[in-house]
């Protein structure tokens, strides 16, 4: 514990020498553990102290004052992809805005990523359709913060990496190792001249996790299973249409929520609802269906670079339960099937 203390109030001083006393830092976050806890270091050495830089001041509407009020060095940014969890910026915003009194400005783009997302159906397309996307709404949104701040004042880009990605961009080089484009926000440094400050870089997952509990954060945010940058959209097999999103989320939601109930959620590394791209037929009542099928997978690994499947006598009988429920519940869907695959040689995700 001595030595995590002494870890955090080191990254503290070693991220206020960097950025400086009028420094400004901009984030993307994601509501996941790595971006969360380097958010909060980040609010813990600049969140909250006098700025002393020319700006457009909040508190009496003047244009360029020097601001004597305490005032923020970090911005927080959350872009709605419209392809995120139900209600998922929502309590991400109640979580770090309210709770952890970080800064952060949620940026409303679901319109434009699922207008871009229409027709396409091939999964390294949707990927780098997202990932640009990204990029071009965080960019913007840190123009503006950085034209609200006085302009030029933004000069650092802070980063969840953790030391596995490190590894990994370095040992997967060239398009023939590619397996899935992975999106990260590491473009924006060449368009935007930002400095990356990675506080995480040095540490593997538990020990971010460790790191998270130690400054505070909720149990529930520290164990949150990882969720794709791309979210949903690759996890809609076929093309991705908003009601499409819809099904597929509810299916997830429920499929969570009762893996949470029945205990089992800091058993399995990971567990997702998956929208299939085929109908089945199905009875209900007298009458015959022809819907859709939710594919709900769960896996035990260490590092997600293999796992395997999560399985035993009493989870099959909580997913009868979870499978009940969700044709109950969720409209379109007449068929639920359990992802037994193990990766290798299957993945994780399944696009
Ligand atoms: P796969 O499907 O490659 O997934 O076995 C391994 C882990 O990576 C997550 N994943 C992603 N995370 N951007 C991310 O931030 C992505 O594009 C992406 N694709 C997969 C996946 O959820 C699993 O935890």
């Amino acid at each position: 514990k001595m030595l995590k203390d002494a870890f955090i109030d080191t990254e503290i001083q070693r991220i206020r020498t960097i950025v400086g006393p009028v420094g400004q830092v901009v984030g993307a976050v994601s509501g996941g553990v790595d971006s969360t806890v380097a958010a909060k270091l980040m609010h813990e050495a600049i969140g909250d102290r006098y700025a002393t830089y020319v700006c457009y001041c909040e508190h009496c509407g003047a244009d360029t004052l020097i601001c004597c009020h305490p005032a923020t060095s970090f911005h927080a940014i959350l872009v709605d992809n419209g392809v995120m969890r139900l209600n998922e910026c929502a309590s991400v915003k109640k979580m770090l805005g309210d709770k952890m009194g970080i800064n952060i400005e949620v940026v409303d783009a679901s319109a434009l990523f699922l207008g871009r997302l229409a027709g396409v159906t091939d999964p390294e397309r949707k990927r780098k359709i997202i990932g640009n996307t990204f990029i071009e709404v965080f960019e913007a949104e840190a123009a503006k913060i950085d034209k609200k701040t006085g302009g030029g004042k933004i000069e650092y880009l802070l980063q969840g990496t953790l030391y596995p990605d490190v590894i990994e961009s370095i040992s997967f080089k060239g398009p023939s190792a590619t397996i899935k484009t992975h999106h990260n926000v590491g473009g924006l440094l060449e368009d935007m001249k930002l400095k990356l400050i990675e506080p995480l870089r040095e540490l593997f997952k538990d020990e971010v996790r460790a790191l998270g509990t130690l400054l505070g954060l909720d149990d529930e945010l520290v164990w949150r299973h990882p969720f794709p940058g791309p979210g949903i959209a690759i996890r809609v097999l076929g093309e991705v249409t908003p009601s499409q999103v819809e099904i597929a989320r509810l299916a997830d939601h429920i499929y969570i929520e009762e893996i949470k109930r029945a205990g089992y959620y800091r058993q399995i590394s990971q567990a997702y609802a998956a929208l299939l791209p085929v109908k089945a037929v199905g009875v209900m009542g007298d009458a015959r269906t022809y819907e859709q099928v939710i594919a709900l997978r769960a896996v035990e690994t260490k590092d997600f670079m293999t796992a395997d499947v999560f399985a035993s006598a009493e989870w099959f009988l909580t997913l009868k339960k979870i499978s009940s429920r969700i044709i109950n519940e969720v409209k379109g869907v007449n068929r639920v099937v359990y992802d037994i695959s193990s990766k290798p040689p299957a993945t994780i995700e399944w696009e």
